[in-house]
Order: structure tokens, then sequence, then C-alpha cells
């Protein structure tokens, strides 16, 4: 669901940013970005989180519409990374009365980027805590490093919401048609921003795990309010790196097409052999970052690259790099490699591997040299049994 009401206490108060090419410097958001924000009514008035600087104003138009008059009586910053936080100095600046309901790492984080922890207006909270607004109660949970250390998701009692944080959330506006299409691109968000963080998932999903969960509202992304175990099952699933489906993702640089003719051989022999779920993608011509969760939705990976400047070629580098830091494990890996007069892709994208734990690598690996013959299709052949 996306539209703007999420109970008749609980009101949608964030925005959507459409202007925006790479969300956190990087990740490129084809469907924009939603920056989610919500206000629970109640005796007390809660607002739950800020937005990006861009859309300062547009947000306080936004809880001004929603109050007629009233006035916010607490702020809660569950996580300060600045999609969320940038307008808390020009909420507090308006409503002068309200306080901030925030971890003592966010009030310190708050000083380094406004100058000013609000000490005279803080509510500190941290695991356990509670806030009572009348009604609505609102139970705070320690999530640390989901992604950032300061991090608190919330849960409202009465209605049964879980305030999220980034989890749960995904790329894309809320005013496009693909909205609700969760799946793929809360994938890619979750591995390229919390990818690295899996214990820290699994750690707050067994405290969501004894409450009763309704709804959940991230800071991005459409409102869930059914079939929630299908994504508490994702969730649970990629945080332990466990692979989605048993299949096989060959991932693949080619500078002259060779490479590329190896890596299609090698998908056409794995298909010939009964693997049915086989995936390929070139890299430079691919969303890395689809790439890489691609890579931890499969169970094995092939990687494909010529040798480049006595190494790999570099978006295989930039690829491999990526997949280290967000602890890639529990999966069975196998390299091809290509050369002109001397092969070293697979011995340097075998060390890059190196400090992974729980990685298989295979024995077998093929080498072409330039082009793809005969000998090289026995090769991919042997490669494709020991792979299966
Ligand atoms: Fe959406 Fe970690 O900020």
């Amino acid at each position: 669901m996306n539209d703007m009401k999420i109970s008749d206490s609980v009101k949608f108060v964030g925005v959507n940013d459409h202007k925006i090419d790479l969300f956190e410097g990087q990740f490129s958001v084809p469907e924009g970005m939603s920056y989610n924000s919500y206000l629970i009514l109640d005796e007390k008035i809660a607002v739950m989180d800020s937005v990006d600087r861009n859309f300062g104003e547009e947000w306080l138009k936004n809880i001004e519409n929603v109050l007629s008059g009233k006035k916010p009586d607490f702020l809660v910053v569950q996580h300060m990374e600045m999609d969320h936080s940038a307008n808390i100095a020009a909420f507090m600046k308006k409503y002068p009365d309200s306080k901030i309901v925030s971890s003592k790492m966010a009030f310190n984080l708050m000083k380094n980027m406004f100058g000013t922890d609000f000490s005279e207006r803080q509510i500190v909270i941290s695991e356990g805590s509670k806030v009572e607004l009348g009604k609505h109660v609102l139970n705070f949970i320690a999530a640390p490093n989901v992604h950032w250390p300061e991090v608190m998701f919330t849960y409202e009692s009465t209605e049964k919401i879980l305030f999220s944080a980034d989890g749960f959330g995904k790329f894309g506006a809320l005013d496009v048609p693909s909205a609700n299409d969760w799946t793929d691109e809360a994938r890619r968000y979750y591995f390229g921003i919390v990818g690295k963080f899996g214990a820290n998932v699994q750690a707050v999903l067994k405290k969501a795990a004894n409450l009763e969960i309704q709804k959940i509202c991230p800071l991005h992304g459409p409102v869930l309010d059914s079939n929630l175990e299908k994504y508490i099952q994702y969730y649970d699933t990629w945080s332990k790196y466990e692979a989605e489906t048993d299949g096989i993702f060959i991932a693949y640089t080619s500078v002259y097409g060779n490479t590329k003719q190896a890596a299609e051989k090698l998908a056409e022999i794995l298909k010939e052999k009964g693997c049915k779920n086989v995936l390929i993608k070139d890299l430079a011509r691919n969303d890395i970052f689809e790439c890489v969760a691609d890579a931890f939705r499969y169970k094995k990976l092939v990687l494909a690259s010529t040798t480049y400047n006595t190494e790999v070629f570099p978006k295989m580098r930039e690829f491999i790099a990526h997949l280290v830091e967000r602890n890639f494990q529990n999966r069975t890996v196998g390299f091809i490699e290509n050369c002109s007069w001397a092969p070293l892709a697979a011995k340097t994208m075998a060390k890059m591997f190196e400090p992974l734990k729980e990685i298989k690598i295979l024995e077998e690996k093929v080498t072409i040299k330039i082009a793809v013959n005969e000998e090289v299709e026995k090769q991919l052949e042997n490669f494709a049994e020991k792979l299966i």
C-alpha cells in the first residue's frame, strides 16, 4: 500500500524524490526514492523521523496539514543518516515546545550535525524504553548497525506497528506504478546498504519475533501491511547469507566478446545438463548493485574475466570488492579467465576471496587464450560437471 493513511491515528507525512540520480552517492534509483515520515495523533503527538534536506519545506507542510492547528510534542529520531535527519533543526525551530526522543548516540551525532544536541529538549531512550502518547505507546528496540550504530526501531503496541528505520526499505518513490513491487528493489537495497551487517539484522529479527506485528512502517518504500511473514522471511534468509535459490549466477566482463562467448557457452552447457536456473550478466552493462544482490541470491557464482594489467578487469575487481565488503559467504565460486599471453585473472580473483569465510573455490578453472576454441569448450564441459 502507498496511500497516505496508515490508520485513523497514524498518518504518512513523508515525501517522494524524483530529482535524485544516485542515492547515498552510489545507488542508481531510476524510480526515485521516498523518505518516509509518520505522524501519530493521540493526547500527545509524535512525528517519526525527518526527511532529506531538499524536502524540508514540503515535510513541514505535510505535518502542518495533518495537525490542523495542533502542535507536535515529540520528534522521534530513529536514525541520524542525513536522508532522515536533515530537517531536525528546522522542526525544532518551528515547534519550540517539542522535544526530541532519541538514543544517546543519536544526540551525539546531532551535535556534529547541527552544532547542538538540543540538550534542554532531549528525551533519551534506549532498549526497552517506553513513551506513552495516550492510547498509543512507543516501545523502543535497539537495532545497532542496521546499518548505523545509533539506530532504534519503534514498536507501537496498540496498533501493533513496527517502525523499522531503514529495515524493510526499498529503492523507488511511492508515486510510481512499481511502488509496491517490493522484492527486487528491497533486495538490491538490503545488500547494497545493510548487507555487511547480517548478524545485527539477525539480532533485531529475534527481538521482533516476540512481537505481534500488523504493519511495518520503514523509512523508505511502501508500508507493509499484509503477508508480513514473507518480508520477514526474506530478511531472515538475506541476513543469514543463505541463497534464495539453488541456481548459478555467471557474472562476466568482456573486452572484445570472447570472454562473453565463453560465459554464454557455459550457461548453455549448464542448461543442457539440467540446470534450469542459470542467470548470466555483463558486469559492465548491468547495475553493479543488482549484480551484487544476484550473487547473494544464487547458491553458486561463476566469475569470468580477462586478465588486465597483469590482474583482473576493473569492473570485476569492483564487483568482487563489493562482495568482500559485504561479507559474502556460504557460496561456491568458480573462475573463467582469458588472456593474450599470461593468464593471471583467476589467481587475482581467488586472492580477493581469501579473507572470506565459508567460500568454496572450485579447483577447476577455465583458461581461454584469446578465443573460444574446441579445447576451451572441453574445459567448459569439465568445469560445468564439477560446478554441478
Ligand atoms: Fe535511509 Fe541509513 O538512511
